[in-house]
């Protein structure tokens, strides 16, 4: 089980007093040297918190993966190209949401995610899909040439009760084992915090997690080292 780290509210935290600390790349590199496996950052249209220079500056510091995160729009499809990030995580944006809600409706939006798919390829970046832990997104995932899902934990993070919580935990579990006996790598994330990763860690068919919020949360308690590393020894 991989962890990726999610660093956009290190970019938040900065935006506050609109100058430069902290600094997304230092926070990277804290995040790597306590174990993480990649370093995931969400250009959104509205640049509220990663803006187009963090991406460029990580591109040439991230030394494990980056990961960019971001809606199928003309424009981001744009910088996204030019940058070349080690993996293009596709999401559903919505301008007044405050952070990613659901998984991108592939079965919908088949042929537009299809063509962008093929322009990542064609610059020979992979491209993972944020997706319910639904069947037939899945198959479209698969369909569309995706090499990788990213399973929405979102909804199992918000869950009230124990019944609630297996429910969904179970239809994590079997999306997981569908995708991959479909040949796709998978991978989990939203929500997740240190009192219910445990669950979604467990499940063997989930190649990697990418968490953001929990952990930037706790690094203003405990210093991001920490705070990563404790996610790491729950995760493995
Ligand atoms: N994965 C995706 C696709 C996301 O959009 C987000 C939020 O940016 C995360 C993972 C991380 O979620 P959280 O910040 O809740 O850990």
């Amino acid at each position: 089980m991989r962890l990726c780290l999610n660093i956009d509210h290190i970019a938040t935290l900065r935006n506050a007093r609109g100058g430069t600390e902290p600094d997304p790349v230092e926070a990277a590199k804290i995040c790597e040297r306590a174990g993480a496996d990649g370093i995931v950052v969400h250009l959104r249209e509205d640049r509220r918190h990663i803006k187009d220079r963090d991406v460029w500056k990580l591109r040439e510091t991230v030394t494990t993966k980056l990961d960019l995160e971001m809606g199928a729009s003309d424009e981001i499809v744009a910088i996204a190209l030019e940058i070349v990030p080690d993996l293009i995580t596709l999401v559903p944006e919505n301008r007044l949401e405050l952070t990613t809600e659901g998984g991108l409706d592939v079965v919908a939006h088949k042929e537009k995610l299809k063509n962008v798919i093929t322009l990542f390829h064609n610059k020979k970046i992979p491209v993972s899909l944020f997706i319910d832990p639904v069947m037939a997104q899945i198959e479209a995932s698969k369909e569309i040439g995706a090499e990788m899902i990213e399973l929405h934990t979102g909804e199992y993070a918000e869950a009230t009760t124990q019944e609630e919580l297996q429910r969904l935990l179970k239809e994590i579990k079997a999306a997981a084992q569908y995708g991959k006996q479909m040949g796709l790598e998978v991978n989990a994330g939203h929500g997740l915090n240190y009192s219910n990763v445990s669950g979604v860690a467990a499940i063997s068919q989930i190649d990697e997690m990418s968490i953001g919020h929990s952990i930037i949360a706790r690094a203003t308690f405990v210093g991001l080292e920490r705070a990563v590393k404790e996610m790491i020894a729950l995760i493995k």
